[in-house]
């Protein structure tokens, strides 16, 4: 309420309570490069407008009269309680679009009390990140290398840095065809600073035939090489499960299939993602794969969802579609575009704040009590 209180008083806040104008503010501020490599999708960018889309054509049939007076946000997320069905999803390389980067998402989300899942390839050190992170959940998103030394060394810093769940990004192991980077020569990776968190990896670092500064462009395709391993296949993912004791949360599925194999794997959690539209051109939105997924699993596995959410009201339609929680992206890495820290707080505080009134407009006072009789489709 502050954000509505502070404009009936006349307060105009920093940046819009319309998260879906931040593409279009971070873009004039700075540049195609640094947007193209936030916004751009796989393929003709179909894939990330159908995510849209595929929101959108779901409307919420609200209820009335059934006292929403008290509303409690709270959720329960891999034997946890989250304030709010909402996490800040792993996004890589911010300091392409703030100096003070994943520190500062990091302290936005712990002070609005949202758990923050760090990249792999964030362009911090983990352990920096972590200590920026104070008292808050600390979520690790793993893209698992080719080298097992390199994963288990991850792994280990991760846990001594006092990581709890464990991310891991399936829909990864070749970096997609993604025109508006191609087009840009904006590789992100290449830019040095985008592979902070691999460069100070021992592990990593006793792979290369020379230290980093001496021939950065060795490491950088040492890296890359260590990124992309599309040999892998389900039982491998026995190793991680020897490796890590808490929750192991499986990125990226789309198959109920898929899902079902991740539970036979003995994993705690899904995230129906595709990527937000950026690894498979052409692929099925991902809230149109999300009521499947949540059928084949959702009493065995905790289903999160993410990829084209933008408002509160697309949080409500993800619960009714089967989603615990979900899990925002590009609106976040606009925030710190745009502001820093105070930018992520207010994408944060944003959402929050539509939630809880789209809840309380539509008749519920938990983010449990919606289902999938909550939502029509367009035209039915
Ligand atoms: C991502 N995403 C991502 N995922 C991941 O597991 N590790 C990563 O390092 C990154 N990096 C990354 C960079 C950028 C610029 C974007 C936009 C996305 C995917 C991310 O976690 C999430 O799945 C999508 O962003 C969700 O879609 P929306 O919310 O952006 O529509």
């Amino acid at each position: 309420y502050e954000i509505y209180l502070g404009g009936m008083t006349g307060a105009i806040p920093r940046l819009p309570t319309d998260l879906t104008r931040l593409e279009e503010l971070t873009e004039r501020r700075l540049g195609p490069g640094p947007v193209g490599y936030v916004a751009g999708g796989a393929g003709d960018g179909s894939t990330a407008r159908a995510n849209r889309a595929a929101l959108r054509r779901r409307r919420i049939v609200p209820r009335m009269l059934r006292d929403v007076h008290e509303r409690d946000l709270s959720v329960e997320v891999l034997g946890r309680t989250l304030p709010a069905p909402l996490a800040l999803a792993p996004v890589g390389v911010l300091s392409i679009l703030h100096p003070d980067a994943e520190p500062a998402a990091a302290r936005a989300a712990a002070a609005q009390g949202v758990p923050y899942i760090l990249s792999s390839a964030s362009s911090t050190p983990l352990e920096q990140v972590a200590e920026a992170m104070g008292d808050a959940e600390r979520w690790f998103q793993l893209y698992w290398a080719k080298d097992r030394e390199v994963t288990r060394s991850f792994l280990d810093r991760a846990k001594r840095a006092g990581f709890s769940v464990l991310v891991v990004t399936l829909d990864t192991p070749l970096l997609a065809w993604r025109p508006r980077d191609l087009d840009q020569a904006y590789l992100p990776f290449l830019h040095g600073v985008g592979t902070a968190n691999y460069f100070t990896d021992p592990a990593f670092r006793a792979g290369l035939a020379r230290p980093v500064h001496e021939d950065p462009d060795a490491a950088v395709l040492h890296f890359v090489g260590m990124f992309a391993d599309p040999g892998k296949t389900w039982p491998d993912l026995a190793f991680l499960r020897e490796q890590w004791d808490g929750p192991i949360v499986l990125k990226g599925v789309l198959h109920p299939d898929d899902a079902r194999l991740a539970a036979e794997a003995g994993m705690d959690g899904v995230v129906v993602s595709n990527h937000g539209g950026r690894q498979v051109a052409g692929s099925v939105a991902a809230a149109d794969a999300l009521p499947r997924v949540a059928e084949a699993v959702g009493d065995r596995l905790t289903v999160l969802f993410d990829s084209g959410i933008r408002t509160g009201d697309d949080i409500v339609k993800a619960l009714a579609l089967g989603a615990r929680a979900v899990l925002v992206g590009r609106p976040y890495a606009y925030g710190l575009a745009l502001d820093g820290q105070a930018g992520v707080e207010h994408v944060v505080r944003c959402l929050l704040a539509e939630l809880d009134l789209t809840l309380a407009l539509s008749g519920h006072a938990t983010p449990g009590s919606v289902s999938a009789a909550d939502l029509v489709e367009d035209g039915a």
